[in-house]
């Protein structure tokens, strides 16, 4: 191939090459990662399975996984909600009340 072949191929190639998007990917909302474990069983984005969790307010979510944590012999639920800190129940019940 003569250079001006080349040349043309290299300049071709770069007028083309698609642009890369220089975005970065945003954070995703505060416990989302943490609400999508509860997704498994109660549904996508909360709902559609065993018991419908989206909808509900923070504060109703909030009391309802204290009290499991406090229920006594625990069941599968019950289990569950001693895995998380006062934090992470916050974050949670503040992410799944966005959820309608
Ligand atoms: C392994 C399956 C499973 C996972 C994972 C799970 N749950 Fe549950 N959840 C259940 C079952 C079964 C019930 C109903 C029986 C009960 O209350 O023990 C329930 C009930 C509930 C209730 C009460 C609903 C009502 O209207 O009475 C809430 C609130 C709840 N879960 C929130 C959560 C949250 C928040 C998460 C994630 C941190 C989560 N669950 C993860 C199985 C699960």
């Amino acid at each position: 191939m003569k250079r001006r072949n080349i040349l043309c191929v290299l300049a071709c190639s770069l007028a083309t090459m698609p642009v890369i998007a220089q975005t970065t990917a945003a954070a995703p909302p505060a416990g989302r990662l943490l609400a999508s474990n509860c997704f498994q069983c109660h549904g996508t984005n909360g709902s559609g399975g065993v018991e419908k969790i989206a909808g509900k307010s923070a504060s109703e979510i909030v009391k309802e996984l204290k009290e499991m944590q406090q229920k006594s012999p625990p069941k599968m639920m019950d289990m569950h909600a001693r895995g998380y800190t006062d934090a992470e129940i916050n974050q949670l019940a503040n992410y799944l009340a966005t959820l309608r």
